[in-house]
């Protein structure tokens, strides 16, 4: 499973993709804000950071202008996904910019058939929502395994991007169930490391290892 971190914090994608954990980077019109940065030059700056895809979001609601913004985003650099919703407006964008040979990662799924439609319009990404449906009381990984089914019985080239994950247990889920790609924020990627029964073990070997009164450098 491909590993692609949701955020536009700079900082963050650096320290992710120099241990070689970022494939992709994912940000939302709501990550740009939070960052503080211009949309233009922080996706700029990212692209130069990481080789994989990464997704920046058009805003407008109607196809022609999704598309004109799709295509200044895909100016960009050559790994950018145009991010769309997952509207009507946003099916005609997707089919547009992906028969212009752009990558499209087709965003605010919610359901099998929403997912089933963006892969029909072309889309390089699905990104079905867990978190925000848990929130809902829905699960969102029955969604994933929904989607990863319907795409494994057509042979649909679309990846599921497993998006709006909240915890390190979303992520093995995940990797279970084979979507293709999770995006998560940096705190949770980073979270995965950690296990009390590592850091319980470690603080009984450090102790015994004091007392060896030995040193190795
Ligand atoms: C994905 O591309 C989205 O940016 C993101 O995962 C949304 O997550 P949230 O529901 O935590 O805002």
């Amino acid at each position: 499973m491909k590993f692609f971190v949701d955020t536009a914090v700079i900082e963050e994608i650096r320290e992710l993709n120099d241990l070689g954990m970022v494939d992709g980077v994912t940000t939302n019109p709501s990550l740009i804000l939070k960052s503080g940065r211009n949309i233009l030059e922080v996706t700029r700056e990212i692209c130069d950071i990481v080789s994989g895809p990464v997704s920046a979001e058009v805003v407008a609601t109607k196809a022609d202008d999704m598309i004109a913004e799709g295509r200044k985003l895909a100016a960009i650099a050559p790994n950018i996904a145009v991010k769309v919703p997952l509207t009507w407006d946003g099916l005609k964008t997707c089919k547009v910019l992906s028969d212009e040979g752009f990558m499209v990662n087709v965003t605010l799924c919610f359901s099998a058939n929403q997912a089933l439609l963006a892969a029909k319009a072309g889309a390089t990404f699905i990104s079905p929502f867990i978190g925000r449906l848990d929130d809902q009381n829905i699960d969102g990984l029955d969604l994933i395994e929904d989607i990863r089914t319907i795409y494994d019985n057509y042979d649909f080239q679309t990846q599921i991007l497993a998006a709006s994950i909240r915890s390190v247990n979303h992520m093995s889920d995940c990797a279970k169930i084979g979507a293709d790609v999770a995006t998560a924020p940096a705190k949770v990627i980073k979270s995965m490391a950690n296990h009390i029964l590592t850091d319980k073990g470690l603080e009984q070997f450090m102790a015994d290892w004091a007392k060896t009164g030995q040193s190795i450098i």
